[in-house]
């Protein structure tokens, strides 16, 4: 019934069913079939908004498809649910040079709003390794982070206005183009990290920034923790705003992604415990590059950088970020178990002493591989462990996510709750905190018709 009425809203060619639906990927890596009853293409807002509008009127669940890469099974649904999937709704619909922003459609790829940016001479200030797949929608959805957080800060910091469909069909059109806009509550706020369970995003007005085309780019080898952190505070302070990454990986991520399956030849040695990426904007070529080696030599002399790599081409840059962006090596190494968690940056040593001592316990060959966004919290964790029963999982998350209390950690840095992280969020937020997500849900989506069943468990 339900089927007849999408397709009288979007077209018979815009609502896939059978195998057209279940040979989707929901999620980066995850191999399961989609399901779902009928898989709906709106080609506007005003058809997303009419097809809520009949969801609303039945009680039918809706899960929204973006890029599907957000790691966290926020895009999963079930044989009951409709999928909306919002691939029709790309394009760049404006841009103002003067103004600095650009306003898309929710399923333009995030690569496209960047090359579009750079199109006029502008920045657009996301990026993450699922850049070519990943849209602007999606990276909304997710509160997006990534690559450059450090010096931009994530999605949130970078959308301006938006337009969001609720769960019955109102269009609420908030295309705010104004950095300073202190009118009342900020809504966008809500929609942005909601995962699809407040409303669909339709187009949303982004900020761009100034461009660099010119880097300093350098890989960095440090033998301790401690000095990875004076190293960070130190540039963080010295490059006076332009440091745009600082990303680090511990030795066991370095060996894998220049290992001898990986076909690379690695830049630094791999004796050492932690490598860092970073990478900072360069206008005067001759005036910044001169500055950026007498830092790193400083440091050097100092003791705090055992060695080091500066990358003197484009393609030696491409060659370091291909080292990190290289995560697939790491989560197809065995069935891994990916975390994304935040602590406080003094902490991260001691956090996995524990967690690593609790698993070894039990899992004396368990592999952990730690990398991630030092600089923004963001620790990434992925263990695995020689036993694939979902007790022996669920174990290892308990123990992962457990840890964090103590040191008011969060369960999710940067990937969000989606399905996998469901039961933990009550870890890391207040009874108060999930009562009051409660009620917005309620009041936006009194059905629950929105991605059902995620950020929030039924019932807690
Ligand atoms: C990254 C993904 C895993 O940082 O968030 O590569
Ligand atoms: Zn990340």
């Amino acid at each position: 019934m339900i089927t007849q009425e999408l397709k009288n809203i979007v077209g018979d060619r815009n609502v896939l069913t059978g195998k057209d639906v279940r040979d989707r990927q929901e999620d980066w890596g995850r191999d399961k079939p989609c399901l779902a009853m009928a898989l709906v293409r709106p080609g506007s807002t005003e058809e997303v908004s009419r097809v809520l509008a009949a969801c609303h009127k039945v009680g039918q669940t809706a899960v929204t498809h973006g890029g599907r890469t957000g790691l966290a099974q926020g895009a999963v649904s079930t044989a009951d649910d409709i999928i909306l999937s919002l691939e029709r709704l790309t394009g760049i619909e404006r841009i103002d040079a003067q103004n600095r922003t650009m306003t898309v459609w929710a399923g333009t790829p995030l690569q496209k709003v960047q090359e579009a940016a750079a199109d006029i001479d502008l920045h657009f200030a996301l990026d993450l390794g699922a850049r070519g797949s990943a849209t602007i929608g999606g990276t909304i959805a997710t509160n997006a982070g990534g690559l450059s957080v450090i010096r931009y800060g994530m999605m949130r910091e970078q959308v301006l206005g938006l337009e969001a469909v609720l769960a019955d069909g109102t269009v609420v059109t908030s295309l705010n183009e104004l950095i300073k806009n202190n009118s009342g509550y900020d809504l966008k706020q809500l929609f942005i990290g909601s995962e699809g369970t407040l409303g669909i995003v339709t187009r949303a007005t982004l900020r761009l920034r100034p461009a660099y085309t010119d880097y300093n780019t350098a890989l960095l080898a440090t033998s301790s923790y401690d000095d990875m952190i004076t190293i960070l505070h130190s540039l963080d302070h010295d490059m006076a705003g332009s440091l745009l990454a600082f990303e680090v990986m511990w030795q066991n991520f370095y060996q894998v992604v220049t290992g001898p399956n990986s076909g690379r030849k690695p830049p630094i040695s791999g004796e050492y415990p932690y490598y860092i990426l970073i990478e900072g904007a360069v206008i005067n070529r001759e005036r910044d590059q001169e500055y950026f080696q007498d830092l790193l030599m400083g440091l050097m002399e100092r003791g705090f950088i055992a060695d080091a790599v500066i990358a003197k081409s484009n393609t030696e840059r491409q060659s370091l970020w291909d080292l990190r962006e290289d995560t697939e090596s790491i989560f197809n190494l065995g069935p891994m178990i990916n975390f994304d968690i935040s602590l406080p940056l003094g902490d991260i040593p001691d956090y996995l002493v524990r967690v690593e001592g609790e698993i070894g316990q039990h899992w004396p060959e368990a592999t952990f591989i730690q990398f991630g966004h030092l600089g923004d919290n963001n620790l990434h964790l992925s263990i695995s462990i020689d036993d694939a029963c979902p007790e022996a999982q669920k174990k290892v998350k308990n123990i992962v996510y457990g840890s964090l209390t103590r040191f008011h950690g969060a369960v999710s840095a940067e990937h969000g709750i989606g399905l996998e992280k469901i039961s933990y969020l009550s870890l890391c937020r207040s009874e108060t905190e999930i009562a009051l997500m409660r009620c917005l849900k309620t009041a936006f989506d009194p059905k629950g018709i929105l991605n059902p069943g995620k950020i929030i468990a039924k019932g807690t």
